[in-house]
């Protein structure tokens, strides 16, 4: 059972002043996006902030959800920009605290430790702020509704009264939301289809990234990712995630193959792990991290069936390593390498990246943007790629174009 606030005549309704426009007169380009000054945000933003707009940025707690909208409106701040921070989950100190630890000045930047929806708006409507941050809507109580804050009718009721402040009056609203690993408190879940953009944070708190995902946005492309790695002093953006995600890797070994995925338009290079184990339980177990679930099973039915390499009394187990999260077909060829790689206790050759969808049949299929993902492995410095069979013009890097899963194995046994 969900409380819904009567609403108060004259609330919600459209203002007298709005007239139908022909939409060949309405004037907007991409200059009015507000850039945040930190490119990775603004890269899953789609550009920058679009002014009045609402923004709901995801994710559990501890991520680095607070240490990001401060960040940002610190950067926005420092550029002239008028920020009103609703702390609800913190006193102002704390705030302060953080804000020293980001080497913030804090100027510009007007802390606000209010719950109450009403004090808020009263304060956004006098200050008029260029952006206004509530951190977060968990704590936010609409009191006409009498239920306790966070409860799915609050969470929404807030919402959109902080829709109207942004559609309304213009401001950007930047909202925080608690999700937890088991979804069990009223979160952005229930807020997705309310606001114009959906962010997640994402990436275990001890992994070494943090991935800023898109879900929607009413202003841009979902498919870009924001990648950043907390220090420190705050969350700095990885500007070559590709250097970021292999630095920790040791020389090969058997399970580890490199994959070059597309993350949004950039090329990145990925490292898949894949252990095979013997299994002692009646189902063997399959399980995948940062890898789309299906797609494993797929590849390893189509490496038993089309490669002769047996999976049927081991427990296979891979992941994505780094926190990011592949789902594209064109990782079924890292995945098979690594798979078989694991299975067969065979050492990749050093420097081998590997990508292209496999069929049902066996076949290798072509990929968008093969020539992209070349020169990023190429860029980094490594030697092999093995890829679907087709027109690649690369030089800087030894191509091995493969036409189905069982000779793209035999590069594994020769590069070894
Ligand atoms: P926080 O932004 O408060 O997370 P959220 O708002 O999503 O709950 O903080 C995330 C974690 O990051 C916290 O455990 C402390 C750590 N941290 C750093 O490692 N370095 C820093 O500079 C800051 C500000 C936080
Ligand atoms: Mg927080």
């Amino acid at each position: 059972m969900v409380e819904e606030p009567e609403a108060p005549s004259g609330r919600g309704v459209v203002r007298a002043s709005a007239a139908p426009v022909s939409l060949a007169d309405v004037e907007a380009s991409d200059d009015w996006r507000v850039r945040t000054g930190l490119s990775e945000f603004d890269r899953v933003l789609g550009g920058g902030l679009v002014p009045g707009s609402l923004v709901l940025l995801g994710g559990e707690p501890g991520i680095g959800k607070s240490t990001l909208l401060l960040q940002a409106t610190d950067s926005l701040a420092r550029n002239g920009a008028r920020v009103v921070y609703v702390c609800g989950e913190e006193s102002p100190s704390q705030v302060k605290l953080r804000s020293q630890r980001l080497g913030a000045s804090g100027e510009g930047i007007l802390l606000l430790a209010e719950v109450d929806m009403e004090a808020i708006e009263t304060v956004a409507r006098q200050v008029r702020p260029d952006v206004l941050v509530v951190d977060s809507i968990q704590t936010a109580i609409d009191s006409e509704l009498s239920g306790a804050a966070g409860s799915v009718g609050q969470v929404r009721s807030c919402t959109s009264r902080l829709m109207r402040l942004a559609k309304g009056d213009g401001i950007t609203v930047l909202l925080v939301g608690h999700v937890t690993k088991d979804g069990s408190i009223a979160g952005p879940r229930v807020l997705e289809h309310m606001v114009d953009t959906v962010l997640y944070f994402e990436g275990d708190t001890d992994h070494l990234f943090r991935v800023v995902r898109a879900v929607k946005n009413r202003f841009g492309s979902v498919s870009e990712i924001g990648l950043f790695e907390m220090t420190g002093s705050g969350l700095a953006g990885v500007a070559s995630p590709s250097e970021a995600l292999l630095a920790r890797r040791e020389r090969p070994v058997a399970g580890s193959v490199v994959t070059a995925a597309m993350e949004g338009m950039r090329p990145v290079l990925v490292e898949i792990q894949a252990l095979v184990t013997p299994s002692y339980v009646e189902t063997p177990r399959r399980l995948a991290t940062g890898v789309d679930r299906s797609r494993l099973l797929q590849v390893v039915a189509v490496l038993e069936r089309h490669a002769g390499v047996s999976f049927g009394q081991h427990d296979v187990y891979v992941s994505a390593v780094g926190g990011v999260r592949i789902t594209e077909p064109a990782a079924d060829m890292g995945l098979a390498l690594a798979l078989a790689s694991a299975r067969k206790d065979v050492i990749p050759g050093p420097g081998t990246v590997a990508f292209g969808e496999i069929g049902l049949t066996g076949e290798v299929r072509k990929v968008p943007h093969s020539d992209q993902r070349i020169s990023e492995a190429a860029r980094m410095g490594m030697s092999v790629a093995v890829v679907p069979p087709g027109d690649t013009n690369a030089t800087s890097i030894e191509v091995m174009p493969v036409g189905d899963v069982a000779s793209a194995l035999r590069t594994l046994a020769s590069g070894g």
